[in-house]
C-alpha cells in the first residue's frame, strides 16, 4: 500500500485535452491505496467517456447535479463530505475562473464549494491562456484561499505551441499528493497551535506589533491536521486562509491569545507555540488618540505573559513545542530556551532582513533534551510536515521511556 492508503480522493476532471491522462491518474492514485471517485464536467465527458472512469475507479461516475438516481445514492453533499482531499486535474482556465468566482453552476464546482477537504488543482491550458492576467488573477485568488496549485509544466502543447501550461504527469501529481499527505502519526491526538503576531494597543488607533506573517504556524496546523490530529489554531491578525479542517480562533492581543490557549488547553496532547507574541505591551493604552504635541514621547511598556512557558508549567501538560527565531548563536539560544521554558522540543530558525519572517521558505533545526535534527531548508509546508513527524516520533520515544 502506498502513502495514500485509505484516503478518499475526489477527482474532478474538466474539459481539456489533458483529460486523456486522467484515467491513468485514477489508476496511480488507487495504486497508492486511495479510494477514488470521479466527477466530470460536461465538457470533460466529451474528451473521455464516463465509462472509462467507471472502469478504472470501480465506482459510478457523476457529471450532473440533476442525476436523480445518483443523488439518491450518494448525494453531492455526501460526496463533498466523503472526500479527504479533492483534486481537479486537468483544471481548465474556465474552471479556475468559475472556482475563483465561487460559482456553483455544475456538480464539480458545487462540490469544490461544499467540501471542507483540502483542494488541489492541476492547471492545463494553452500558454497564452495561462499567462493571461485574468488567469493569473484567478490563480492568485485561489491560492490566497488555500487552494493548492500543482504545475503546470512547460513544454510542447497540444495546440502546437511550446510553453507553460502542460498538466503535470499523473505520476508527478500522485507523488505530490502523497508527499504532503500525512502519515496518520497524530491520529486521535488533539493539537493546539498559536500563530501570527499579536497587536498591543497604544491608543484606540495605533498598536505595537511585528512582521510575523503566521505562515509557519499555519503550515504546522495544516500538517498536524494532515497527520490525522484534531487541530485548533489560535491566531493573531494575519492575511491567511484557515487551513482546511482546522478550527481557527482569531485574537489580537497577547492577553487574548493566552486566554484562548488556556480555554482550549484541557485535553490537548500537543501544544505548538509558533506565534510571535509581543514581549511587551503599553502599560496604559491611551483612552483617546495620542496627539502630536511633544517632541519626544515616552511610552511605558510592561511584560506580556509567556504563553508557551505557561503551558509547559501546567499539570497535566501536553507535549510542548516552541519556536526560536534567532539572529545569532542559534544553537546556544535555542537550547537555552528549551531549558528555561521546559520545552519538549524547540524548532529554531535564523531570522534576518532576508530570512525567516513573511516568506514561504525557511530553514529549521530542531533540538530536544539530548538530541537534535537538522530539518534543512525548504517550503514552510514541507518543513512543517517534517516537524510534525518529528513531534510524533519524540512523543513515541517519550512513551517508551515512561513504559520501561
Ligand atoms: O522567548 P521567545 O519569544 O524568543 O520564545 C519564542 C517561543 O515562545 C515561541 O514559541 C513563541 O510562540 C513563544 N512565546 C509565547 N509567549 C510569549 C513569548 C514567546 O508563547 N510571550
Amino acid at each position: 500500500m502506498g502513502s495514500l492508503a485509505g484516503k478518499n480522493v475526489l477527482l474532478g476532471v474538466t474539459g481539456g485535452i489533458a483529460a486523456y491522462k486522467a484515467p491513468d491518474l485514477v489508476r496511480r492514485l488507487r495504486e497508492q491505496g486511495a479510494e477514488v471517485r470521479v466527477v466530470l464536467t460536461p465538457a470533460a465527458a466529451r474528451f473521455v467517456t464516463p465509462l472509462t472512469f467507471q472502469a478504472v475507479s470501480g465506482h459510478p461516475v457523476r457529471d450532473s447535479l440533476w442525476d436523480e438516481a445518483a443523488e439518491a445514492a450518494m448525494g453531492h453533499i455526501e460526496l463533498a463530505r466523503w472526500a479527504d482531499l479533492a483534486l481537479v486535474a486537468p483544471a481548465t482556465a474556465d474552471f479556475l475562473a468559475r472556482l475563483a468566482a465561487g460559482l456553483a453552476d455544475d456538480l464539480l464546482a458545487t462540490l469544490c464549494l461544499a467540501t471542507a477537504a483540502p483542494l488541489w488543482v492541476a492547471p492545463a491550458m494553452n500558454r497564452q491562456m495561462w499567462a493571461h492576467p485574468a488567469t493569473v488573477e484567478n490563480l492568485a485568488r485561489l491560492e490566497s484561499r488555500g487552494v493548492r496549485v500543482l504545475g503546470p509544466a512547460e513544454g510542447a502543447q497540444a495546440c502546437g505551441e511550446t510553453g507553460a501550461g502542460r498538466m503535470l504527469e499523473p505520476a508527478e501529481l500522485t507523488a505530490a499528493l502523497a508527499a504532503e499527505d500525512g502519515d496518520g502519526s497524530l491520529q486521535g491526538r488533539r493539537v493546539l497551535v498559536t500563530a501570527g503576531p499579536t497587536r498591543e494597543a497604544l491608543d484606540p488607533v495605533r498598536y505595537l506589533s511585528n512582521r510575523s506573517s503566521g505562515k509557519m504556524g499555519y503550515a504546522v496546523a495544516a500538517a498536524a491536521r494532515a497527520a490525522g490530529a484534531e487541530v485548533v489554531l489560535v491566531s493573531g491578525p494575519v492575511e491567511l486562509p484557515a487551513p482546511a479542517g482546522v478550527r481557527v480562533i482569531g485574537v489580537e492581543t497577547a492577553a487574548q491569545m493566552q486566554a484562548a490557549v488556556q480555554a482550549e488547553l484541557p485535553g490537548t496532547d500537543v501544544f505548538v507555540g509558533a506565534a510571535a507574541v509581543a514581549d511587551y505591551r503599553p502599560a496604559e493604552p491611551a483612552g483617546q488618540k495620542i496627539k502630536k504635541r511633544e517632541e519626544a514621547l515616552q511610552v511605558a511598556l510592561v511584560r506580556n505573559p509567556d504563553i508557551l512557558a505557561g503551558v509547559a508549567a501546567a499539570t497535566p501538560r501536553p507535549f510542548v513545542v516552541g519556536f526560536a527565531a534567532e539572529t545569532h548563536d542559534l544553537e546556544a539560544n535555542a537550547r537555552q530556551k528549551l531549558e528555561a521554558k521546559r520545552l519538549d522540543l524547540v524548532a529554531a530558525n535564523a531570522v534576518g532582513p532576508d530570512r525567516g519572517f513573511d516568506r514561504d521558505d525557511n530553514a529549521l533545526r530542531a533540538f530536544w533534551p539530548g538530541g537534535e535534527r537538522d530539518l534543512g531548508s525548504g517550503a514552510k509546508r514541507v518543513l512543517a510536515k517534517q516537524l510534525v513527524e518529528l513531534i510524533a516520533e519524540r512523543m513515541r520515544a517519550g512513551h517508551q521511556a515512561e513504559d520501561s
